[in-house]
């Protein structure tokens, strides 16, 4: 029974089957193929932030959103000027990507609404649920665009500076969708208005599935750092050129493949990630040899040197090869982002929240990015994760039993009425 322990006024039972509606009606927001594809500044993800949107204002919320394309759903507090507690994710999806990635924390935020307005549940502080924009932004290569733009860390002149595969721009593409890039800096939050923010999302890795735990409180984000390389060698044909004569991108782009890999598998790079998960050949023709590849490049870590630093010794080694090759090379810095660390007063708050429920929990560091990276830079920020299954994400068979996500929501909801009342003082 969901947090009846924590407030005097006990909250409603968390309904699986409503989170599995929305989820259900999220997941069919998606253009054709396996999975779920949802990408950032398409009429599908606008489709999404409007669903959101509309269960919001149902509920009697006042709803906004903003130039950025984040939606923000609010339920006044009893104590009038006080700061706001939010959660909420995102609603945009990798190519092929799974139903739950973001989707469950935007589900969760609104399955804690009805909650709240079902059982006229008073808080002090306002409490808002957020759907950001365009966290994966994976078609520009650039994550946290959203919640990027709200907390200071992106502003107008970095929406033209990334491209999607076609070359157009990320400001171009939010135009196309109604959005007003040249209007961001109004998307801004100021810092003083928010006093705590929980973010809910799938753990997108095997920890606690192996653990047997329900729910993981992230202790420490992961870094990301994403760079393009562009090899240039000379196209010519496959029959008349003697191997002695070539210069292949190709070749070129397979060496420096598994130097991206074998890097992160020393000893020096425990807990690194490096992966090339693109590459773009020209002209791509079976007769003839490749005259350009372009790479993509993404480190992970919680270090943050050791992520720069990998960053820059890849750089390094694949100048070499393509140096040897008589290949060119030129290596753009797509996006950056510093591994966060959370604090710790946020998850002290939910663990004790979920030792008061009785629920198992395990700390963790999260792998993957998340908005609240970009929240944490100006609102004391926690988040929850829930079970994967077989560690899978970013891939149609991405899966979380809704059980899991409904625990998971119902610690959310107590924790954020925990937070209102510590932070109430
Ligand atoms: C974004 O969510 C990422 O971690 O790729
Ligand atoms: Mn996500
Ligand atoms: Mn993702």
């Amino acid at each position: 029974v969901s947090g009846a322990a924590v407030a005097d006024h006990p909250l409603a039972t968390v309904s699986a089957q409503r989170i599995d509606a929305l989820l259900d009606g999220f997941a069919a927001l998606s253009a054709p193929g396996p999975g779920v594809t949802r990408l950032c500044h398409t009429p599908l993800e606008r489709q999404a932030h409007d669903v959101f949107a509309a269960t919001m204002r149902e509920l009697g919320l006042h709803v906004r959103s903003d130039a950025a394309g984040n939606t923000v759903a609010e339920r006044p507090g009893t104590r009038v000027g006080a700061p706001a507690i939010g959660t909420g994710s995102h609603l945009d999806s990798v190519p092929h990507g799974g139903r739950f990635d973001g989707v469950a924390g935007v589900v969760a935020a609104m399955e804690v609404a009805r909650l709240l307005v079902d059982g006229d549940v008073p808080h002090v502080h306002p409490l808002r649920f957020v759907a950001f924009a365009a966290e994966e932004g994976a078609r520009f290569g650039r994550a946290m665009n959203g919640s990027g733009i709200a907390c200071g860390a992106l502003g107008p002149a970095d929406l033209d500076a990334v491209r999607d595969a076609d070359g157009i721009t990320m400001a171009e593409a939010m135009r196309s969708v109604g959005l007003d890039p040249a209007a961001v800096a109004a998307a801004r939050w100021d810092p003083t208005d928010w006093a705590g923010f929980l973010e809910l999302h799938i753990e997108q890795g095997s920890v606690l599935e192996r653990a047997g735990v329900g729910v993981g409180l992230v202790d420490a984000i992961s870094g990301s750092t994403r760079m393009a390389l562009h090899l240039t060698g000379r196209a010519s044909h496959t029959g008349g050129t003697p191997m002695h004569l070539r210069a292949d991108a190709m070749a070129a782009a397979a060496e420096i493949v598994l130097q991206v890999e074998g890097v992160a598998c020393d000893d020096r790079h425990r807990g690194t990630r490096a992966t090339v998960g693109r590459l773009t050949v020209e002209p791509g023709s079976i007769t003839t040899i490749a005259g350009a590849v372009d790479l993509s490049v993404d480190v992970r870590d919680v270090d943050a040197d050791r992520q720069r630093a990998t960053a820059a010794e890849i750089v390094g080694r694949a100048s070499a090869i393509a140096r040897r090759r008589g290949i060119g090379l030129r290596a753009e810095m797509l996006a950056d982002a510093a591994p966060v660390v959370l604090p710790t007063w946020v998850r002290g708050v939910v663990a004790d929240t979920a030792e008061r429920l009785d629920v198992g929990y395990r700390v963790l560091p999260s792998g993957a990015s998340h908005d609240s990276q970009m929240v944490g830079r100006i609102v004391p920020t926690g988040m929850i994760f829930v079970p994967s299954r077989d560690g899978i994400s970013h891939a149609p068979q991405e899966w979380t039993a809704t059980a899991d996500i409904a625990a998971g929501t119902d610690l959310l909801a107590a924790a954020l009425l925990e937070l209102d009342r510590r932070l109430a003082g």
